[in-house]
């Protein structure tokens, strides 16, 4: 469902939606569609541009990268050097697989042009004749239906030689991952599209100035790309109208887990999960919430004492946490807060390319420790012996995959000790895992 009512709390933050204005529309994927929805307007509006002018229209928008990190769009296609002889790659990220995060797929699923339009736009700016679109492997209709809108994006002369005319030549190639966690981070990704197994490299050279095939290559997200032509279009002080004034726009939020009405809503960016939960239908019926992620599960939990904290970059990392991808996993008082995190934990384990010791060792022994808890074996030195673990992982891997499998440890130890300490003393796990079923 894709709801965009904003409650009464926030009238002054009041949205059309943008990114998911049509998706309800029969065949919303198509050229025709779109170019109904002014499709391909931003970037008539761009190609009339110099390249510069447009990274700084863009910069000036405070556009922020949406997957995870939030850095600044305009900023980081002016790292591109100018002039230096050699080709400039943009490579855009869909290799979404942060646990509870589902926009970018649904996204290209429903308006793969908004994306295409935003790469001819962002190719235009940093001088780039060759783009490419690393897609999640599993989601082979998405890449159906991504290779069609490519086709007809070729056929209409948005793609290829002299785009609309202008002297412009763009080449988009569409590359299917392998199904691994690792290839979303920048780097792993870049090495498996030239073929080697996906591993992340050491950044610096961060990938602007050395990226694929050693060439100065900008890295963004799928919803980042797609949010630059209404940019273009509407204007970017119609952008910074809504959100904060350090985290400007829409977004598309993903909401999961007991909710009356999982799904991606879209809205400003600083909405809280007050606000989303009134809008998705609140928690399922007869139940509260008990734990949340603001942006999947690489990013430290938050409880029901966080409903009220602006769903921004600022906001969310002033209370403890990150705003990540946006991917709001709201678990009831049903759920145990261990077995969750053993479960994300196993997750990491298993993603673990294995080439920096912290990450391939530690996340091996933090699952053998979170079985030990679900199991009845563990002991209350093991509680501590879990967050010593996981902060001998965090800021200690080689990327931010370390990162991200200590948040849930760390946060569930601070916010829900005492549930850890329920599993040792009861030895055991003092939960019905029948009743946080969602289909009970
Ligand atoms: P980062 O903060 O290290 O980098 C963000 C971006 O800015 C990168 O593209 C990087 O190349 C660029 N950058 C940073 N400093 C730069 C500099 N000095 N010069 C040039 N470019 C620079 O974050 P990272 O490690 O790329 O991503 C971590 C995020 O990914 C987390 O916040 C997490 O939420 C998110 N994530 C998203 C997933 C998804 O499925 N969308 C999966 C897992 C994590």
């Amino acid at each position: 469902s894709v709801t965009t009512d904003i409650p009464e709390t926030s009238p002054d933050k009041l949205l059309a939606p943008v990114l998911s204005a049509f998706w309800d529309e029969p065949e919303s994927w198509t050229l025709s569609t779109y170019l109904r929805h002014d499709g391909y307007q931003g970037l008539k509006k761009a190609l009339a541009m110099p390249p510069d002018d447009v990274i700084a229209y863009v910069k000036d928008s405070g556009l922020r990268g949406r997957g995870g990190a939030g850095f600044p769009t305009g900023m980081k296609w002016q790292f591109i050097p100018q002039g230096d002889g050699k080709p400039h790659y943009l490579v855009v990220n869909a290799d979404e697989s942060e646990p509870g995060t589902c926009k970018d797929i649904p996204l290209l699923f429903a308006n793969p042009h908004s994306l295409i339009e935003g790469i001819v736009i962002a190719c235009h700016a940093i001088r780039s004749n060759h783009a490419f679109i690393y897609l999640r492997g599993e989601v082979v209709p998405v890449l159906r239906r991504l290779h069609e809108a490519v086709r007809e994006a070729y056929a209409a002369g948005y793609l290829g030689k002299n785009v609309q005319g202008s002297g412009f030549d763009l080449e988009l190639t569409v590359h299917a991952g392998a199904g691994a966690y690792i290839c979303g981070e920048e780097t792993a990704l870049l090495d498996s599209l030239e073929g080697r197994r996906g591993q992340p490299r050491l950044r610096p050279p961060f990938p602007a100035v050395e990226g694929l095939y050693a060439c100065p290559t900008v890295v963004n997200n799928v919803e980042s790309i797609a949010s630059v032509p209404a940019i273009m279009h509407r204007g970017k002080d119609w952008f910074k109208s809504m959100g904060s004034e350090k985290s400007p726009g829409f977004t598309l939020y993903s909401l999961s887990g007991h909710v009356a009405n999982p799904g991606q809503y879209e809205a400003p960016l600083g909405i809280t999960l007050r606000q989303l939960l009134a809008m998705g239908g609140g928690m399922r019926p007869g139940h509260r919430l008990k734990f949340w992620t603001p942006g999947g599960s690489s990013t430290p939990l938050f409880t029901d004492e966080h409903l009220d904290v602006p769903l921004d970059y600022e906001g969310v990392g002033a209370a403890g946490s990150m705003l990540g991808t946006k991917a709001l996993q709201c678990f009831d008082e049903t759920t145990c807060v261990v077995r969750a995190v053993t479960r994300w934990t196993e997750f990491y384990a298993h993603e673990s390319c294995g080439k920096c010791t912290p990450c391939r060792e530690g996340t091996y022994w933090l699952v053998q420790l979170m079985r030990d808890f679900e199991a009845g074996k563990a002991s209350m030195s093991d509680i501590d012996k879990i967050t010593d673990i996981a902060d001998n992982i965090n800021g200690k891997a080689f990327c931010a995959l370390g990162d991200g499998a200590a948040a849930p440890i760390f946060s569930s130890v601070k916010h829900f000790r005492a549930e850890y300490e329920a599993h040792v003393t009861g030895k055991g796990c003092p939960f019905d895992h029948n009743k946080s079923t969602l289909w009970a």
